[in-house]
Parts: structure tokens; sequence; C-alpha cells
């Protein structure tokens, strides 16, 4: 199993249910540090563009890097309708190998909503520091949200977990959902299944998804290896102190001067 496999089955439903989910929460804080740290910005992972589309209309110079062809398919959709084309570039890569974007040197790189959740393996995670230190400037900011403690989460078995319509239209999405633990490897997996009803045809779309979840102690100490310094660790998007329960896990590291 790799992290970045499932991704392409699931970009026509990650809005629909993210809409229902995360939402717009963390965006004001995306902003906010966006418009501190100026541009240019480099989104690791960006998915949809559900955040770099609102970072880009903050700041000039933003690079969204996906490698799922199907999210970025997604994600210049919602370029064209945010009218953002002028300070935003989505590009294809993996977060494990980013030399070609060196030239750039970003202000700010991001990694947003347990991005890097999908690095199984303790050499994935190394490689990805290295190069997002490669791509930052001196003293550039180097910004991560990962969702809390997935590991303790109960292990279920085909709950519907979320039941909808997608907007305006005729469609009625059921997700039937599934997690499994390995809890030796901190890996959590996430089996899914999106049935779709219109009249009375039926589709269903099956896919998996693997997180490995660092403690913020373990993500910390890597980052010091890797040669960053550590700024601030929150627990919330308003910088509220970081706890064991808090509603989210950042950090914020920085690229020595
Ligand atoms: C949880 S989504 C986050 C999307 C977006 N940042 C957001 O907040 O909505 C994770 C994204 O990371 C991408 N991804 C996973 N592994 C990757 C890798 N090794 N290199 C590049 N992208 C990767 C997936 O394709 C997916 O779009």
């Amino acid at each position: 199993m790799e992290g970045w496999q499932g991704w392409d089955d699931y970009a026509p439903f990650y809005d629909w249910e993210n809409a229902r989910t995360v939402g717009c929460r963390d965006i004001r804080f995306w902003q906010g540090l966006a418009e501190r740290c100026g541009g240019p910005v480099l989104e690791l992972g960006c998915g949809t563009g559900r955040v770099s589309v609102p970072v880009a209309r903050s700041v000039d110079d933003v690079v969204g890097l996906d490698r799922s062809d199907a999210m970025l398919r997604q994600a210049r959709r919602r370029v064209r309708r945010g009218r953002v084309d002028g300070s935003l570039r989505l590009v294809r890569g993996d977060v494990r190998s980013l030399p070609f974007l060196a030239a750039s040197r970003f202000q700010l790189v991001m990694a947003p909503y347990g991005v890097l959740q999908s690095l199984l393996r303790d050499r994935d995670m190394r490689a990805t520091m290295t190069s997002v230190l490669g791509v930052l400037r001196r003293g550039g900011t180097f910004a991560i949200d990962l969702v809390p403690d997935l590991q303790s989460w109960r292990e279920y078995d085909r709950r519907v977990s979320l039941r909808g319509r997608r907007r305006g239209g005729a469609t009625r999405i059921s997700l039937i959902e599934s997690v499994r633990q390995d809890r030796a490897k901190r890996l959590t997996i996430f089996d899914q299944e999106f049935v779709e009803r219109r009249g009375r045809a039926r589709t269903t779309h099956r896919f998996s998804l693997v997180f490995r979840t660092l403690s913020v102690r373990q993500m910390t100490g890597r980052l010091r290896r890797a040669g960053f310094t550590i700024e601030a660790v929150s627990g919330d998007y308003r910088g509220g102190a970081w706890h064991p329960e808090a509603d989210t896990w950042i950090v914020l590291a920085r690229k020595p001067r």
C-alpha cells in the first residue's frame, strides 16, 4: 500500500464529503499565514484546490502540487470558477521529490489537512522534509496541519457515515465506510464505498486510503533532525495551546537563516 493511492478514485467525491466535515474552518488560518509570510507559497498535496484557491486570493504567486491527476482536474475547475488563474499554478508531482521547484525559493510551504499523513514510511517523511528544505528560502516557514490521533479511532465495519445529494442535483450519494488499524505500523486504513443513485441507476465506487499518524513529539523530532527549528505548536486555528486532545495539531517550523 502507498499513501498516494486511492486519491484518483476519491476525487469526484472529495469536495462533497469535505463540505460536510472540515468545510472551510481552516481556510482563514492558511490565508492569514500566507499574508504574514508573503509569496511565493507552495501547497503540498493541494488536492481539489480547497486551500490553494482561497490562499491565491490573498497572495500572488502560489503553487499547488499534487500527485493525483484526478484531484488536479477538480482543482483546475475551482481555479476557473474562482478566477485566480493569474496567481495560482498547479503542478503534478510527488512531495518526496521537489527538485524541479528549487528555483522558486518559497517563503512558505503549507501541508494542510493531514497531507504528511499520506507518507507511510520514515524514509518518505525524511525525503519530503529534505525536499521542502531545498525549496524554502532561508528563514522560510514550513507549516503542517495533522488530523489528530487517527490511531485512537475505533475500528468499524461498513458504517453509513454520510448521506446526501450532489449540490442541486438529482443524484443521491451514500458513503459506507470501514476503519482498520495496524497499530504496530501506526497505520489507519479507510475502506470507502461511495454509492451514487440517480433514478433507478446505481453505481458503486470502492477504494482505500491509508494514513500514518506520528505524534507531535515524533513529528517535531523528525523536523529538527532534518534541519528545521520549531517555531510553534498549536491546537487550533486561532493559535490556542496544543494539548493531546486538541482539535488539530499544527506545527510551524522554520528553515534557519
Ligand atoms: C487530505 S488530501 C488534502 C487536499 C488539500 N490539501 C485539502 O486540504 O483539501 C491529500 C492530498 O495529498 C495528495 N498526495 C498524497 N500523497 C502524495 C504524494 N506522495 N505526493 C503528492 N501528493 C500526494 C493526494 O493526492 C491528495 O490530493
